[in-house]
């Protein structure tokens, strides 16, 4: 999934960076901030419409899920790639729609919402790549993401760069790496 302004076709390179084998499925968000692509509503920098958080990620969860389905694709062995508002809709799939993925590698993530009754995620393997002067998101808020994730049981890995908001080869490397051991 995507960053905010850019569309469906931005991670399909880097899916196949990172697992040439696998198929791919990528969405394009469906709410427009001033013409760019989201994958849901914010009411500032940082500060999300948690309604339509909430509404978005059941839609995308049962798409992900239909569209398993329709490709004859193994549901039990999805795994979410997220970029920033990407990876924040991806994390809110986690805590919200679990069964839907088993993994999950999330560039430059932040808790998107706090779920009312902690989900069960002792199955599911995260890795988070974090840049440690990331303006957007700071690292203390990805740190918080993976205490939460931790909290529900998951397997998180966390990788800090010195780098920004950019993602960067690094990134990609160590994700790439994990992502083999996993299959
Ligand atoms: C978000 O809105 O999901 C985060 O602030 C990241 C972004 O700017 O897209």
């Amino acid at each position: 999934m995507h960053g905010t302004g850019g569309n469906e076709r931005d991670l399909v390179p880097l899916g196949h960076d990172l697992d040439p084998d696998a198929s791919l499925l990528s969405p394009r968000g469906k709410v427009l901030e001033h013409g760019m692509p989201r994958f849901f509503r914010r009411l500032s920098e940082g500060v999300f419409d948690l309604e339509d958080l909430k509404t978005r990620t059941h839609e995308l969860a049962d798409f992900v899920i239909a569209a398993a389905d329709h490709y004859k694709i193994d549901n039990r062995k999805i795994v979410a790639v997220g970029y920033s508002n990407g990876a924040n809709i991806a994390a809110s799939i986690l805590l919200l729609r679990p069964e839907t993925l088993s993994a999950a590698v999330l560039f430059r993530a932040m808790v998107p919402l706090v779920p009312k009754t902690t989900p069960s995620l002792n199955s599911k393997r995260i890795w988070i790549g974090s840049g440690a002067h990331d303006p957007i998101i700071p690292a203390s808020s990805t740190k918080e993401l993976v205490e939460l994730l931790r909290s529900a049981g998951a397997d998180v890995t966390i990788r800090f760069f010195q780098v920004g908001h950019e993602l960067t080869a690094n990134d990609i490397d160590l994700a790439r790496e994990w992502l083999r051991d996993f299959n």
